[in-house]
């Protein structure tokens, strides 16, 4: 079908989206064009390339345009899609909680690699943010009985209306790391807030403007991890956490003075030190 006169096509909004973000600093332009316009006419990044004749509705190009735009103010676009890829899992995601990072990826892979072998292994999430840990977790062993806790009311909401949508159970409690946590588990797994307050202003607009500030900087919460972990943890039992750049040497050396034994850096995919674990005795 050819548009008729004053229609715009897909080819068209997709051009004038690309244009409009990379003049706002947006990286991957037209990439995220591309996600967008799939998102709101609900097709997928190839059907669209085989479709960019095809005339826009208005609906159509007033709700895209209103997504652009969204993310023309630097929006994380985890926030403007609302749903993004975790694992096996797509999450709801909005500002309610950090956006999961593929970083975070690589903590779940260590942690299935800790608890293999172990039929029904009791697990405990600390600051699940969106559940996406816990919930990928639970996707991926299992027999895992997972708990997650969360000192965001808002975050715990949005963890629980993922766990229904992946139909996953999860324990979802409200906590604080710093006070104390029931249970005994075999494997204690964190993403904390580990960003220092004076980096924050260094950060990118989609994190510094949009995450929840509670997400990103928590002083003093790895180390209270740490410190609680122990007594959370069964003889033998794992504890696992991701951290900043620059902060895993420490971290090791603190997991160590607290007696803990076995203790391990791994490096992310592009080969970061992110991940340490520990074994408690
Ligand atoms: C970096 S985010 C990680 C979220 C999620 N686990 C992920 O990886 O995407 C840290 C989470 O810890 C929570 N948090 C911050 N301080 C906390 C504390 N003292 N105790 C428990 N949770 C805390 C925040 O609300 C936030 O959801």
């Amino acid at each position: 079908m050819s548009p008729s006169a004053g229609a715009v096509t897909l080819r068209e909004a997709l051009a004038g989206s690309t244009d409009y973000l990379a003049r706002r600093g947006i990286e991957r332009a037209r990439f995220e064009s591309e996600l967008i316009l799939a998102h709101t006419l609900e097709l997928s990044r190839v059907q669209i390339y085989m479709d960019l004749d095809r005339p826009l509705s208005l609906e159509e190009r007033e709700r895209s345009r209103a997504l652009v735009e969204r993310r023309g103010r630097r929006e994380p676009l985890a926030y403007v899609l609302g749903r993004w890829g975790f694992r096996r899992l797509t999450l709801k995601t909005d500002a309610r909680a950090l956006v999961p990072r593929p970083e975070t990826e690589i903590l779940v892979e260590r942690a299935l690699a800790l608890i293999e072998g172990l039929e029904a292994p009791r697990i405990l999430d600390a600051g699940t943010g969106s559940g996406a840990i816990a919930l990928a977790l639970a996707d991926e062993h299992p027999g895992a009985r997972v708990v997650a806790f969360d000192t965001s009311s808002d975050a715990l909401a949005l963890a629980r209306e993922n766990a229904q949508a992946c139909g996953l159970e999860i324990e979802l409690r409200h906590g604080d790391i710093r006070d104390s946590i029931e249970g005994e588990f075999d494997l204690v797994v964190s993403n904390p807030p580990y960003v220092l307050p004076e980096e924050i202003e260094a950060l990118e607009p989609e994190v510094r403007d949009w995450e929840p500030r509670e997400a990103l900087v928590g002083v003093g919460v790895p180390e209270a991890l740490a410190e609680r972990a122990s007594g959370l943890l069964v003889p033998g039992g794992w504890l696992a956490v991701e951290l900043g750049e620059g902060q895993q040497s420490t971290y090791a050396a603190l997991l160590g003075d607290l007696g803990f034994e076995a203790v391990t850096i791994t490096p992310d995919l592009p080969g970061r030190e992110r991940v340490v674990e520990a074994r408690w005795p």
